[in-house]
């Protein structure tokens, strides 16, 4: 699982290759890396106001916003938001029952805050590949990470989620946009500055967005001027571009998984999955006598229970705590033993999105053609954010694959609510300075 900076070259080597083949229209069909179009072509100018709806759905939480935009002088950016649960069974029932439920939150906030009888513009962030012909209608390419909804992928979620408010008809609303949650984080952090071209999230999955030319992206009608492009880079290796670097315990992962032979980068890097690696890296080594004496617990035993917030935890202090509540009785020498392969698994997954976040700024540096170049990635993630070592290693190997470009990492507050109401405001913006 460690990884050599030979091997990382090349890993970038391979994922440019499939960038590449993902922009062209001829390869794309068969492209692992699908370079989706987001109709997103600019970021934010300052002059936004407006009050604003979004929906945040695909990440740790769902949940509803208000965001509130003013632009008297500085512009300023002001929220609410509230958190809804969804039950697993909804994340894998029926689409008609998700999209229900979602309505359901929605008029449950709106009537919290006195604005039912507004008809508000809605961003909504839904984090999941999608294939766009504008910006408010959005077809689900496939679920990934812990959904799959029947009746949902090949579907326009923006007409789903028309259809469960018009059913109910208590209260209506204006859906201007749907956006990737990598595109809401370069948009917040591109308010801030204004280099920032690239959104990255690794979080309980992994993928980036940036800007590209549109004469490289031959999906989209039209040669001028720049475009935002969701890579959808957790699929990369489904093509089987990465099969001599996936070990067996990525494969165990992968035949778990509710998406078996699908997302298999994804797999080997998010939050989703990290702590059931070192699982079963754990569960391995007690097999074979190397730690705790060679016994097993059930709590060891249990697929989901070692999560990756653990792996955190046993990286920033010891891993003593944590193994006693899997019911384990370690002995210091488990504990090292215990973080190491923590480390280990944590840091792969640094190095490879180090692999392929190079080979999208050397994909921007050639497009400036320029020898040094200067750019922003706009960052967000429960991985990125709470694992005391993530980020750190990211920014190293990024600067060791490619010396020549000077890289500032902005971490994105909040970049899939704020960054929804921000391409919303946008589009307002755009669409009120065309009637006028
Ligand atoms: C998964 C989704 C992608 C999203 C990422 C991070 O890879 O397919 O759309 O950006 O997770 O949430």
């Amino acid at each position: 699982m460690r990884l050599s900076d030979e091997t990382l070259m090349d890993v970038s080597k391979r994922f440019r290759r499939e960038m590449d083949r993902g922009l062209c229209r001829d390869t794309n069909p068969t492209a692992s890396v699908k370079m989706l179009p987001t109709f997103v072509r600019s970021t934010p100018d300052g002059t936004e106001k407006g009050d604003f709806l979004a929906l945040d759905l695909g990440g740790t939480n769902f949940r509803v916003l208000l965001v509130k935009v003013s632009d008297n002088g500085r512009q300023k950016v002001e929220m609410e938001n509230q958190i809804y649960a969804i039950p697993e069974h909804l994340m894998r029932g029926s689409g008609t029952q998700l999209f229900d439920h979602i309505a359901e939150c929605l008029a449950n906030f709106m009537e919290k805050l006195g604005i039912k009888d507004r008809k508000l513009p809605l961003g909504f962030t839904f984090s999941f590949p999608c294939r766009q012909t504008k910006l408010d209608e959005s077809l689900l390419v496939s679920w990934t990470k812990g959904f799959k909804c029947s009746s949902v992928e090949g579907h326009d979620v923006v007409a789903l989620l028309r259809k469960a408010i018009r059913k109910r008809g208590d209260f209506d609303i204006d859906i201007v946009a749907v956006i990737n949650d990598t595109v809401g984080t370069m948009m917040t952090c591109g308010y801030d500055d204004h280099n920032c071209e690239v959104g990255l999230i690794v979080g309980t999955g992994t993928n980036a967005c940036y800007m590209e030319e549109m004469r490289h992206l031959e999906t989209v009608e039209g040669d001028e001027g720049r475009m935002c492009v969701n890579m959808e880079w957790g699929a990369f290796g489904d093509n089987g571009e990465l099969e001599d670097l996936r070990t067996e315990f990525d494969r165990e992962i992968d035949c778990g998984s509710l998406n078996p032979g699908k997302q298999l980068f994804e797999k080997m890097i998010s939050g989703m999955y990290m702590g059931e690696l070192v699982r079963l890296i754990l569960v391995k080594m007690a097999k074979e006598g190397y730690v705790f004496q060679g016994r097993v617990t059930s709590g060891l035993l249990t697929t989901g229970h070692f999560q990756t917030s653990f792996v955190s935890a046993i990286e920033k202090e010891s891993a003593d705590k944590v193994l006693r509540e899997l019911g384990l009785d370690p002995s210091p020498e488990d504990c090292a033993a215990t973080q190491r392969v923590c480390q280990v698994v944590s840091t792969r997954a640094a190095h490879l999105c180090a692999a392929t976040l190079a080979s999208v700024l050397r994909q921007i540096r050639d497009n400036k053609a320029t020898d040094r170049m200067r750019t922003t990635v706009g960052v967000d993630g429960s991985v990125y954010k709470n694992h005391p070592q993530f980020a750190r290693r990211l920014h190293k190997m990024v600067r060791r694959l490619v010396p020549d470009c000077d890289v500032r990492f902005l971490r994105s507050e909040d970049g899939s609510g704020k960054g929804a109401a921000m391409v919303t405001a946008v589009a307002y913006r755009l669409a009120m300075q065309h009637a006028e």
